[in-house]
C-alpha cells in the first residue's frame, strides 16, 4: 500500500496497529475449497489496494470514541475489514462488467482466472463479509451493509442503462445529472458512508451525530468517484494501475462529458466532433479519437469544472465533521478529504 502525499503517510503511521489487525482479519477468511477460487480471493485481497475504506472507518471510530484506552475495538476492526471485503468484491465484479484486464498494475482476476471465477470470488467475499457481520451480533450493522449491497447493484445497473448511445435528446437534460449523482452515490459513496455510520453506531453516538458521520462518507465517496471519473481522462495507466479512457470506451457518460456537452465554450461543431470521437472510441481503440476528446474537454474547461464539482463535495464532507472534537484522528479525516482531490493513483 503506498499513498504518496506525506500527510496521508502520517495517517498510516497513526493507524499502523489497527490496519495490521484489519489485514490479519482479511487473511483469516475461511479458505474456499477450490485452489483457483482461493487464489482469486487471496490475490484480490493482497494486491496493494489503498485501504481507503477501512482507514476512514477506523479514523471515524477513534475520532468519536469516548474510551481513549481502547479506540479500536474488535468490532470496529471487523467493520473496517468488512468495508474492504465488500470493496474488493465489487472490484472483482466491476472488472467483469467493464471487461477490464488491468487493476493495481497487475492482471485482473478475470484476465487470469476468467470471468466466472472472478464473479464467484466476489460472491465468496460478500458471503464471508456477511459471516463476519453475523458474528458481531449487531443487527443494525448487518442492515447497514446489506443496504450497501443493494445500492451497489442499483448503481451498476443505472450506470449500464445510462451508457452510450442514449437518444440525443437525453444528453442535455437535467435528469442526466440526477442519474449521475444517484449512481455515483450507489456504486461508490454508499460503502464509504456505511463505514462511517457503523463507527458511529459502535460508539453509541446520537442519531444526529451518526447522520453527520454518514454525510462525511457520502460527500467524500461522491468526490472520490468524481475524481476517478476525471482521472480516467487526465492520468496515465502507470499512475492509476488501471486502464485510462476506459469509461468512454465503455460508453459511460460521466461528469467530464456531461459538463462538456452543456458547456457554452463548445461550438456546435466541436460538440458534434466530441460525439463523433466518442462514437469512434466506443467501437475500439483509436489514439486520434482519444486525443481529440481530451483536447475538447480541456478546451471547454470541463476538466477543471469536474474538479470544482468534487471540491464542493469535499467542502461538504469537511463541514459535516466540524462537530467532532479536535484530535489527531479528526485532522487525519480532514487530510484524507484533501487527498481525494490530489490523488493520482
Ligand atoms: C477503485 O477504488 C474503485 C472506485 C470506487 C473508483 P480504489 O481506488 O479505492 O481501489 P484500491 O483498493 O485502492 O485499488
Ligand atoms: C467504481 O467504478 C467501481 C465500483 C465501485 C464497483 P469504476 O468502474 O469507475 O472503477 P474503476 O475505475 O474500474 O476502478
Ligand atoms: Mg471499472
Ligand atoms: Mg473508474
Amino acid at each position: 500500500m503506498s499513498l504518496l502525499s506525506p500527510n496521508v503517510q502520517d495517517i498510516f503511521e497513526l493507524l499502523a496497529d489497527p490496519l495490521q489487525a484489519v489485514k490479519c482479519s482479511l487473511l483469516a477468511v475461511a479458505p474456499p475449497h477450490s485452489q483457483d477460487l482461493a487464489d482469486t480471493v487471496r490475490q484480490s485481497l493482497s494486491s496493494g489496494g489503498k485501504y481507503l475504506r477501512p482507514t476512514i472507518t477506523l479514523l471515524m471510530g477513534s475520532a468519536t470514541c469516548n474510551d481513549r484506552r481502547e479506540p479500536h475495538s474488535h468490532a470496529l476492526i471487523e467493520a473496517a475489514a468488512v468495508t474492504e471485503m465488500i470493496h474488493v468484491a465489487t472490484l472483482l465484479h466491476d472488472d467483469v462488467i467493464d471487461q477490464s484486464d488491468l487493476r493495481r498494475g497487475q492482471k485482473t482476476a478475470r484476465a487470469v482466472w476468467g470471468n466466472k471465477m472472478a464473479v464467484l470470488g466476489g460472491d465468496y467475499l460478500l458471503a464471508q463479509a456477511s459471516v463476519k457481520l453475523a458474528k458481531l451480533g449487531n443487527t443494525r450493522l448487518v442492515s447497514i451493509f446489506a443496504w450497501v449491497l443493494s445500492d451497489l447493484c442499483n448503481g451498476e445497473v443505472e450506470q449500464m442503462q445510462a451508457s452510450y448511445p442514449p437518444p440525443n435528446a437525453l444528453w442535455e437534460s437535467e435528469s442526466q445529472w440526477e442519474s449521475y449523482f444517484r449512481k455515483t452515490f450507489c456504486k461508490t459513496a454508499s460503502l464509504f458512508s456505511a463505514g462511517c455510520e457503523s463507527a458511529g453506531v459502535l460508539n453509541s453516538l446520537t442519531e444526529a451525530e451518526i447522520q453527520g458521520l454518514k454525510a462525511y462518507g457520502r460527500h467524500l465517496g461522491i468526490a472520490f468517484q468524481i475524481m476517478d471519473d476525471l482521472l480516467d481522462y487526465t492520468a496515465t495507466e502507470e499512475e492509476l494501475g488501471k486502464p485510462v479512457l476506459g469509461d468512454v470506451r465503455n460508453g459511460l457518460i460521466n461528469a467530464p462529458i456531461l459538463l462538456a456537452l452543456e458547456s457554452d465554450h463548445l461550438t456546435p461543431a466541436s460538440r458534434l466532433a466530441l460525439r463523433k470521437a466518442m462514437q469512434t472510441l466506443f467501437k475500439g481503440p483509436d489514439v486520434k479519437a482519444a486525443e481529440e476528446i481530451q483536447t475538447l474537454l480541456l478546451d471547454c474547461n470541463a476538466l477543471e469544472e469536474t474538479r470544482q464539482l468534487a471540491r464542493r463535495q469535499i467542502q461538504s464532507a469537511l463541514d459535516s465533521i466540524n462537530f467532532i472534537p479536535d484530535s489527531p484522528e479528526r485532522s487525519a479525516l480532514q487530510a484524507l478529504a484533501h487527498y481525494v482531490l490530489e490523488r493520482r493513483q
